[in-house]
């Protein structure tokens, strides 16, 4: 049985008091006790969410970013060590937004995954396609080739911590979906490289997160294919009773 995971990205919003509230309320909802609930939230609130989350309340906090190499003269940045330090677990690697906007290659998320396997965090490892793809044909040959370039050359004890979450982009933050059928033919095809590479059985143990506006409304019929075995929630996880209802919804 894989890992059933709901993860929220809450990306670059909510001020602290606001965090801390929709921290608080997610925490304390009535939840599926057999699902994992991440939030990955901004870096500043990740210290003083660690208590909240570790009150018995089955939440795992997420980075939603860390820098590629290990520590030094980046201003700005945050080093895996520094997010290990304080006993987080999770950090989302390559989000299609950091691979636009900040020039985030396979090389350097290559990087980023092995740093966080060395400290003993796992990371969240994101790919998908743009619509041009897309509307081509070529979303698969697209997904592989990033899959090549970073994921799949993680040693099979690597491979088996992370986790991967398929996010085509024409689906992030438009309020369009990937159809349930769409989803599942690409988890497949990335599960099917995945075994290409370390075998079946790694494979099928790997959680495969679906990204891209998912919500209460959409979330089961995503969730009931065979190869989803999740969602990375973006917009909708800004709202605690939304995203409780994600959560409930496997
Ligand atoms: P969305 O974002 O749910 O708002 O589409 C998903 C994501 O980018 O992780």
């Amino acid at each position: 049985m894989r890992q059933k995971i709901a993860a929220g990205n809450w990306k670059m919003n909510k001020n602290y008091n606001d965090a801390m509230e929709l921290a608080q309320l997610i925490t304390e909802a009535p939840r599926n006790e057999g699902v994992l609930t991440i939030l990955a939230v901004p870096s500043l609130y990740l210290a003083p969410l660690q208590e909240l989350t570790h009150s018995g309340a089955n939440i795992d906090l997420a980075a939603q970013n860390c820098h590629h190499e290990a520590i030094g003269a980046y201003t700005g940045e945050i080093a895996v060590s520094m997010i290990e330090s304080i006993g987080v677990q999770y950090c989302i690697v390559g989000h299609s937004e950091r691979r636009e906007y900040f020039g985030e290659t396979e090389d350097m998320l290559l990087k980023k995954m092995l740093l966080l396997h060395q400290s003993g965090m796992k990371p969240i490892y994101c790919c998908g396609e743009p619509l041009a793809i897309r509307k081509e044909g070529k979303h698969k040959e697209y997904v592989l080739t990033q899959l090549q370039g970073s994921l799949l050359k993680l040693t099979e004890a690597q491979i088996k911590r992370t986790i991967v979450a398929y996010e085509p982009i024409w689906a992030i933050g438009t309020g369009e979906t990937a159809s349930s059928a769409q989803a599942q033919e690409m988890h497949a095809a990335i599960r099917e490289s995945i075994a290409a590479v370390y075998g079946q059985e790694v494979a099928d143990g790997i959680s495969i997160l679906y990204g891209g506006s998912v919500k209460s409304s959409n979330a089961n019929e995503l969730f009931m294919q065979a190869d989803v075995d999740g969602g990375l929630v973006g917009g909708a996880s800004l709202e605690a009773d939304e995203f409780v209802k994600i959560i409930n919804a496997f």
